[in-house]
């Protein structure tokens, strides 16, 4: 049975951290009110930063209860005092639009997908090579493609091949199709969500994701992805599927997991 909108929303941590914010403000209003009955501020005058400091306090008790984790509840307390330091810089307003902005189109949807970009790396790189059949052409895609690297880099190393990269993120997906043009690669970039791409057409699906995506992508890749493909995961494992292989990879120490359907 699917969940009611309200509910997959409140599902995401962002949208509870939203929700103690918004939910200390009356709350922050009630104790200053209080606070100035008392006659509180003729004995210590209660500044913005007193303010600031009793929101997050709320906050983080809010995020608390709403079952954020601890590093999450650290952010909520902060989060008032940091934007009332910032006032103090007196940056023109456009500063703040220009970085709303940027990290819109860079971050996207991980406020939903709980999957931030942060690149792979060379040991990635060579241990996925590394595994390829190399006895045939593949199609290979990389869901979650970010900048592009690992994509340009095995359609390099595999001019037999097809290689895909899937990345919902515009800046990103921009850049990384900006990059294969520039090189010549026959890479191909994809706009989507990879949740709308058949696993289906892929001899080999590589993700790097977070441990937030592994179970739903278990359940698609075990529902679509055909007899003798491989899913490699790197660095996240998916709990309860023990895998075939675990590649440790050179110098990194992270794991490439791989699972033969
Ligand atoms: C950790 S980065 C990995 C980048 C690249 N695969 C690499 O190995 O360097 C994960 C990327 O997945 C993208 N992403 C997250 N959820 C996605 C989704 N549902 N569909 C497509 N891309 C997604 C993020 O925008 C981010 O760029």
């Amino acid at each position: 049975m699917t969940q009611p909108a309200s509910r997959r929303a409140f599902a995401a941590p962002s949208v509870r951290a939203l929700l103690a914010q918004a939910g200390a403000f009356p709350l922050t209003l009630i104790a200053v009110w209080l606070l100035a009955r008392a006659g509180v501020p003729a004995r210590l005058p209660i500044s913005w930063e007193c303010v600031a400091l009793i929101q997050g306090a709320f906050a983080a008790l809010l995020a608390w209860g709403f079952r954020l984790a601890i590093w999450w509840r650290a952010i909520e307390l902060v989060f008032p005092t940091g934007v009332l330091l910032a006032r103090g810089f007196e940056l023109p307003p456009g500063v703040f639009l220009v970085l709303f902005v940027l990290f819109l189109l860079i971050y996207w949807s991980t406020f939903r997908t709980q999957v931030p970009y942060y690149p792979s790396g060379r040991a990635a790189r060579d241990a996925v090579a590394g595994v390829l059949p190399a006895d045939r052409p593949l199609a290979i895609a990389d869901v979650g493609s970010g900048l592009g690297g690992l994509v340009l880099d095995l359609a390099r190393r595999r001019p037999d091949s097809q290689v895909d990269g899937i990345e919902l993120a515009p800046l990103p997906w921009f850049v990384s199709r900006l990059r294969g043009k520039l090189s010549g690669s026959r890479a191909r970039f994809l706009r989507a969500d990879y949740e709308t791409v058949n696993f289906g057409h892929y001899d080999v699906v590589f993700a790097y994701l977070s441990p937030a995506a592994m179970a739903g992508l278990w359940r698609k890749a075990e529902s679509e992805m055909r007899p003798g493909s491989i899913l490699l995961s790197y660095e996240f494992d998916i709990p309860g599927r023990m895998p075939d292989r675990r590649i440790v990879t050179t110098n990194s120490k992270k794991i490439l997991f791989l699972w033969q359907f």
